[in-house]
């Protein structure tokens, strides 16, 4: 039977790492992001900006039954990292929607239009989810946000569906560039960040890459809705 997973955010990081592990297991892939480098007979790419709301009301899933299915809701801003009082009104709204409005949609759409058919839905939160951090306010918001909405869906236990709020750890992905990247005047744990990077503690994609497909293949061995990376052994 033919595995077919749709991911968000597939340009990059941990999205596009999963996406090409899928892709060797033989899955058919859709990715959606703004921009795109996998190359590949089996991966079909929709370009799309999650902060664009009527894009992604306007996204279609493909049709065709597919027995079984995977929705990875990936994407996800770090957003601006300013004190709540310095937070521009724009971004706060662009980044509710990327990592909140968009993904509560594709959790939606996912159920809706596959009815009869297995599904998995994975939302890639963060430990930020739990934890107040100085100037992430809209991104502990909406990550803490998503965990809801993944323990409120797994409480109406609908049919044929799994899901899981996945939290990946500190990755060595863009998002972590753009986070030493801040200012420290507007960031006081900067130096924690840039720790994690000379000391060589961000994981790698490809390692979380393979704790999902774990989690992927024993999704029936899973009592807890949130999970987190750094639980799971691949050895
Ligand atoms: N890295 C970490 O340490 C860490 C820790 C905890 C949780 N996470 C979570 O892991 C997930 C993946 O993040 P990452 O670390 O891999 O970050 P990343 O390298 O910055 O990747 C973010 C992905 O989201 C896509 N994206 C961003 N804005 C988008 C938009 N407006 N529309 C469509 N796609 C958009 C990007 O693709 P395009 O640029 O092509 O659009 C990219 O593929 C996120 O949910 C993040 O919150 C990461």
């Amino acid at each position: 039977m033919q595995k077919v997973a749709l991911i968000t955010g597939t340009g990059g990081g941990i999205g596009k790492a999963i996406a090409e592990l899928l892709l060797k297991q033989s899955y058919l892939v859709f990715g959606y992001s703004r921009t795109n480098k996998i190359k590949h007979p089996n991966f079909s790419f929709t370009k799309i900006d999650l902060s664009n709301l009527d894009a992604v009301k306007q996204l279609q899933f493909p049709k065709e039954s597919q027995k079984d299915i995977l929705l990875i809701n990936n994407a996800a801003t770090i957003g601006s990292i300013v004190p709540f009082d310095k937070k521009e009104t724009r971004n706060i709204i662009q980044e509710y929607f990327i990592n909140l409005v968009a993904p509560t949609i594709l959790c939606k759409k996912f159920i809706t239009t596959y009815p009869e058919d297995k599904k998995l839905l994975i939302n890639i939160s963060s430990g930020a989810a739990n934890s107040p951090i100085h100037s992430w306010s809209t991104y502990c918001a909406t990550k803490s946000a998503l965990d809801m909405l993944t323990r409120v869906i797994a409480e109406e236990n609908h049919k044929n569906l799994t899901v899981f709020s996945v939290h990946p750890g500190v990755v060595d992905t863009n998002m972590q560039s753009e986070i030493r990247n801040s200012d420290p005047k507007n960031f006081p744990l900067l130096s924690k960040f840039t720790d994690y990077y000379t000391q060589n503690e961000l994981e790698n994609t490809n390692i979380v890459a393979q704790k999902l497909l774990h989690i992927i293949k024993n999704s029936n061995k899973f009592n807890q809705n949130i999970l987190s990376i750094r639980d799971v052994s691949i050895n």
